[in-house]
């Protein structure tokens, strides 16, 4: 996510500015820039890379200036570079402005203004922003923003600034954060607590719908029909390392509890009309690509190999066509079959996976056109393939990977939901009735979420064992995989996921009394079969913790514990089965006193073979 700051008081505002970007550096980012008024006019500086790149184009000599405004940014459209960067300027530099979010309708927008005669100098969704201020400027700034943004469709938090009012800034929110910081003559604006803290900790919490004047002496906050809003000012009590987190213990649960808003911003622009409608039209596949499609092939490391299982199970049944998943390591060793009718899918969070980046390479050695699935703009897998699908998660700091699992799940589901409306494999109803039905999905991990207690309590008794194993039929079993893996390499206990049907052939053998066995039965064409293996375990005298759909009948009485999920569309429970076990992973790992965020022997992104 992109981090924004402002100031304006009587202090150089260049210094502050930097501060403050530096302690939103955790949010990933990659590039920055400041713009600062003072009585010489506008400067801007800004530079691709890390803040410490900015410095140095600022040199020994940083700007006057008591009002200013600064961005890390964290690229969404248009790759990260010196002019992509923000702040950005409209034709002239009258206007300035810095962003966090996305806008879905920039290219209409930015047609729009061109026909008015704007000229535009980035490749960013953001600098219409710039010229819509500009073009509707009426001598009032504030009433200029709240005019602009009503032609704007998606998600910003927005600060504009203005050559002819300089004595404040504007800002604006929509579905992303921003807050105010208010000082003694002087005040702040930023993405989130921890730029500010160390300045005040008394701050306004902008609301979706809100705008902001916001000078030296005064905070003014309107609704967009410039009705004057009386807030309560918030003061903030955490230390600033627990302001990163955003009062979380760790990044994991942060991350976890973000992940309804990580499915919003990767289905925004994408599903729409209430899941009735897809528009992938980023992907620039054409109707016939899409019908000459024979095989899929799905690439992938770790818990993106995962999310390529459920795609697997998702994509032959709705698409009835071949799907082979393979784990990159493998892949680029196997001479694997590939023909010029294969679409080879890449998943990597990261992008930067070198297992998969290689995987890669050698599909495209073949001839084979590649789409990449990435949470990173800009990543050399973005780069290299010929098609790239963002999930927009935010960037994920815990090694342990969960918002960006299930944006890439979500991802998987819209490619399947589009290929099968291009290729006829749905009909109108079961299309709509899978659109909906993905579209209600992240009010479902909410209700999931907020059971986060339930969990904890279950993890009191799995952490107590040195072994575990997750079991599950079809779908079931891929999050059974998912499961495994996050318990595993976070607390460190020995966990082994198996397909249920394969467990008389061997695991029962380790079945001893009171060994915790999470058990995954969502799909109920295989419900009964999943119930008899459940049953072979509880007859070892195993502990058995059942997941299932609200609805699923006859469970209670057969297990030890049972979470029922919310109901949905059996091929969708991948999406909601997940949480409890990242929540029990997490909750597990904190009962051993485990280092949650930086688990032993393993790093975030694995750039070498
Ligand atoms: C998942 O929790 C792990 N951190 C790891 O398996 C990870 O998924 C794998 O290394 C792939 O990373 P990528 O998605 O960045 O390519």
């Amino acid at each position: 996510m992109c981090g924004i700051v402002g100031y304006i008081g009587e202090q150089e505002a260049y210094p502050i500015l930097l501060e403050g970007l530096k302690k939103l550096e955790y949010r990933g980012y990659d590039s920055a820039g400041v713009a600062l008024l003072s009585r010489e006019g506008l400067k801007i500086i800004k530079a691709k890379g890390e803040i410490a790149a900015l410095e140095k184009k600022v040199g020994q000599r940083f700007p006057d200036g008591n009002t200013g405004i600064g961005h890390t940014r964290w690229a969404t459209h248009g790759v990260p570079s010196d002019s992509n960067a923000h702040p950005h300027c409209a034709c002239t530099e009258d206007f300035t402005v810095v962003h966090n979010g996305i806008i879905e309708n920039y290219l209409a927008l930015r047609l729009w203004l061109e026909e008015k005669g704007h000229h535009f100098s980035s490749e960013t969704d953001t600098e219409v922003l710039a010229h819509l201020v500009e073009h509707y400027y009426n001598g009032d700034l504030l009433k200029t923003v709240q005019e602009a943004m009503k032609s704007v469709e998606g998600s910003f938090a927005m600060v504009a600034m203005c050559q002819s009012e300089t004595d404040k800034l504007v800002c604006a929110r929509k579905d992303s954060p921003l807050i105010i910081g208010v000082g003694e003559g002087e005040n702040f604006i930023a993405s989130d607590v921890p730029a500010i803290i160390s300045h005040t900790r008394k701050i306004y919490i902008l609301e979706d719908g809100e705008f902001a004047v916001v000078t030296s002496s005064s905070v003014d906050i309107f609704t967009a029909e410039d009705t004057l809003i009386k807030k309560e000012i918030r003061e903030i009590t955490w230390d600033a390392v627990a302001a990163e987190k955003a009062g979380y213990q760790h990044f994991m649960l942060k991350e976890i509890m973000e992940q309804p808003q990580a499915l919003r911003e990767t289905m925004r622009g994408r599903l729409l009309n209430g899941g009735r409608e897809i528009n992938l039209a980023e992907l620039y596949l054409t109707s016939e690509e899409m019908n000459d499609i024979s095989k899929i092939y799905i690439v992938a490391c770790g818990t993106a190999y995962h999310a390529g299982l459920v795609g697997k199970y998702v994509m032959e049944k709705i698409l009835r066509l071949p799907v082979d998943v393979d784990l990159a390591s493998e892949f680029r060793y196997r001479d694997p079959l590939l023909d010029e009718k294969t679409m080879v899918i890449v998943i990597s969070q990261s992008g930067e996976t070198a297992d998969t980046l290689a995987a890669l390479r050698l599909a495209r050695s073949r001839g084979n056109k590649v789409l990449a699935i990435t949470n990173v703009v800009g990543s050399s897998v973005a780069r290299e393939a010929d098609r790239a699908f963002f999930t927009w998660a935010g960037p994920e700091i815990a090694v342990a990977s969960t918002k960006a699992f299930l944006t890439q799940l979500l991802s998987l589901y819209l490619l399947t939901l589009y290929l099968a409306k291009a290729r006829g494999a749905l009909d109108e109803d079961s299309f709509e009735c899978a659109g909906k039905a993905l579209f209600d999905l992240p009010a479902k991990v909410e209700a999931i979420l907020s059971r986060e207690q339930e969990i904890e309590e279950i993890a009191g008794y799995v952490s107590k064992w040195g072994s575990t194993f997750f079991v599950g039929r079809n779908l079931d079993f891929a999050v059974a995989m998912e499961g495994a893996l996050k318990l595993k390499e976070i607390s460190y206990i020995h966990a082994e996921a198996y397909a249920s049907g394969e467990l008389k052939h061997g695991t029962l053998a380790l079945i001893v009394e009171g060994i915790p066995v999470i058990a995954l039965l969502t799909q109920k064409a295989v419900l009964e079969k999943s119930m008899s293996n459940i049953k072979e375990v509880k007859a070892r005298s195993g502990y058995v913790i059942c997941f299932a759909q609200e609805g699923a009948e006859g469970l209670q009485n057969e297990v030890d514990h049972i979470f029922y999920l919310p109901a949905t569309e059996d091929f969708l429970t991948p999406i909601l089965s997940v949480v409890p076990l990242q929540l029990l992973a997490y909750y597990t790992a904190v009962a051993r006193c485990c280092s949650v965020d930086k688990p032993r022997n393993l790093a975030k992104s694995v750039t070498v073979e």
